[in-house]
């Protein structure tokens, strides 16, 4: 059996480079797109598996963590949940009244919305009895991630987790940040983060404008000699032996997990992952006010139509929850956002988690021997 080795295999205990991206969709009754099944089988296959945490609150995280370490034992973990160093906070700790708040000052979007739950024949649905994520829940999110003593934190949509890598550090804890352009790979540096996650537009999720092609050497070079993994659009071991000749030290992987076995998602956006072609999977800021990459549907459609200007995070997502919990009680997923990447139009098949990480690995070494084999050197 084939190994693939970097120094980040080292930097992280990892036996492949391969790391499972954390991810996150709003609508925290659902299973996690990368639930504890999924993180546990890709730290067990010997890659990094990740928690997506953004909408977990305290409980559900604890829990969450507690179920990783149970079951990969002294292997390796992440958990990732948006740090942010400036968001328009929502103003209460309750999420009905943070809605009427948000409907009162944007009555047209609120209008928008309410004509849109009709149009589709829906029944409207009361925004979720729970709270949003508050700076305050945020601080006793970070100390439960370091009482766990978590391995690895990754922050999520580029804001460098400030609030406490020096206290990381101080425990062994590895910190990956995300960054979409070469000045907030910068930031991220400065922040004290040890690795650098150059994410390409292609990517699914809230995602940038360069290409990974484009983005990964020039972070490479920019925060050199930290290591940096390239993500955006690679499924692949062909993908993969092109990033490591960028010069990134492993990939982290979104969408292509989204196809596994044990991902969270509804089967309904799985079938549509494994059947859309790549440019279905478009860039809007509709779903929460930040620029995102998931497929094309008719709420996408409608807002790009509308002539509304997208509203603040979280404000935009808060507005539309009326909708997207009227959509998920009518099992109407075509309504309801699929985040992924371009890759996915060329991702057909349902893998476990273990498969995907083992054909990357032999597709990627295969792919570097043939590589070497076309250099021919003169005397
Ligand atoms: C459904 C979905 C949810 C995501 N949620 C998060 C998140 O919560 N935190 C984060 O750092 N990145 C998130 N991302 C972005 C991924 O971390 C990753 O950068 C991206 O999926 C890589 O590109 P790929 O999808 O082409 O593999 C998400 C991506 C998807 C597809």
């Amino acid at each position: 059996m084939v190994r693939l080795h970097t120094e980040l295999c080292d930097r992280l205990g990892i036996e492949h480079p391969i790391v499972q991206a954390g991810m996150a969709v709003h609508g925290a009754e659902e299973i996690p797109p990368s639930p504890v099944a999924l993180v546990a089988a890709v730290s067990n296959a010997g890659g990094l598996g990740v928690l997506g945490d953004n909408f977990h609150d305290l409980d559900e995280m604890d829990a969450a963590i507690r179920a990783v370490k149970a079951l990969v034992g002294a292997r390796p973990f992440g958990v990732d949940f948006l740090v942010p160093a400036s968001r328009e906070e929502v103003g209460t700790s309750d999420n009905r009244e943070a809605y009427r708040q948000a409907v009162a000052a944007h009555p047209r979007h609120a209008a928008f919305v309410a004509a849109l739950i009709e149009a589709q024949g829906l029944t409207p649905a009361e925004p979720a009895d729970r709270a949003p994520i508050s700076t305050a829940v945020l601080r006793r999110k970070i100390e439960l991630v370091l009482d766990h003593r978590v391995p690895v934190f990754a922050a999520a949509a580029g804001e460098p987790p400030e609030w406490f890598t020096a206290a990381g550090h101080a425990q062994g804890m590895q910190f990956i940040g995300m960054c979409g352009a070469v000045r907030h790979a910068q930031r991220q540096v400065q922040a004290g983060v040890d690795i650098i996650t150059a994410q390409g537009t292609e990517a699914g999720g809230h995602t940038g404008n360069v290409a990974t092609f484009v983005l990964v050497p020039q972070v490479v070079a920019a925060v050199a000699p930290r290591p940096v993994l390239a993500a955006g659009g690679i499924a692949t071991g062909r993908q993969m032996a092109a990033a490591l000749a960028l010069g990134a030290q492993g990939v982290w992987v979104g969408t292509a997990f989204l196809a596994s076995e044990e991902t969270g998602i509804p089967a309904a956006h799985q079938a549509q992952i494994l059947a859309s072609p790549s440019e279905a999977f478009t860039l809007s800021r509709y779903a929460s006010g930040k620029q995102q990459r998931g497929l094309i549907s008719p709420i996408k459609d409608a807002w790009a139509a509308s002539g509304l200007e997208p509203l603040a995070f979280p404000i935009q997502r808060l507005l539309q929850e009326p909708l997207l919990r009227a959509a998920r009680a009518a099992g109407r997923w075509d309504l309801v956002p699929n985040l992924a990447g371009q890759v996915a139009g060329m991702i057909t098949e349902r893998r476990p988690a273990a498969q995907i990480l083992r054909d990357m690995v032999d597709e990627a070494a295969a792919t570097i021997e043939e590589l070497g084999t076309m250099v021919v050197r003169q005397r």
